[in-house]
């Protein structure tokens, strides 16, 4: 059964991100799905001392240690971030931080890591596109380590308010059309 991956990073209770998230995932029906608040784990900062470069394994002992391996093995990872401040909240970022390691292995060790297909579902308060910029290409550069490609990009302004998106039916139709879609192909 393929393996799929979702993760979110918010502490409200009625977060817009965690329910978009959930809504693209209808359409891993039959999966084996694991979701993973980012906000909720205990993973602390990457200390950039390269151990990982020795044997691409990190010496920090924490959540992450659960992580590794399901960002290894998934068929699809799908990652769903408000943004703050123009980026990704900070303990989502800590967690892209300690991918270090794969990025040793994908880059410098030219390990060719499982193919994974990948979705990303951004959402902010503001109107424009530019807050999006940063958090995409974050996003894509952790991907790149990781050997997840961006098939999927989604992003959504003007939801500020806890369950602001439960009162957009076109954004939710959206997402879970894309969700279908997105598990109909082949990982
Ligand atoms: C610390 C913080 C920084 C934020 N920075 C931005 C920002 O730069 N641009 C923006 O459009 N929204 C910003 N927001 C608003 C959130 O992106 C928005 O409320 C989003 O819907 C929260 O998603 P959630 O309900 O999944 O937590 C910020 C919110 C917080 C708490």
């Amino acid at each position: 059964m393929p393996k799929v991956a979702g993760f979110y990073c918010s502490f409200r209770k009625n977060s817009n991100s965690k329910a978009l998230l959930e809504f693209f995932l209808k359409g891993a029906t039959g999966y084996d799905v694991i979701v993973f608040n980012l906000a909720g784990i205990d993973v602390s900062a990457c200390r950039g001392c390269e151990a990982c470069f020795v044997n691409g394994k990190c010496v920090i002992e924490d959540d992450m240690c659960a992580l590794y391996p399901l960002l290894e093995d998934a068929d699809y990872i799908v990652v769903s971030l408000p943004v703050y401040f123009y980026g990704p909240p900070s303990a989502a970022k800590a967690v892209i931080d300690r991918c270090q390691p794969f990025w040793f292995r994908s880059f410098v060790k030219k390990e060719r890591l499982k193919r994974k297909k990948g979705c990303f579902i951004n959402v902010g308060a503001g109107k424009g596109d530019n807050m999006f910029v940063a958090s995409y290409y974050i996003v894509k550069v952790w991907f790149n380590s990781l050997n997840v490609s961006m098939d999927v990009h989604l992003k959504f302004g003007d939801l500020d308010k806890e369950g602001a998106v439960f009162e957009r039916m076109d954004i939710i139709k959206k997402v879970g059309n894309a969700g279908k879609e997105f598990f109909s192909q082949k990982a």
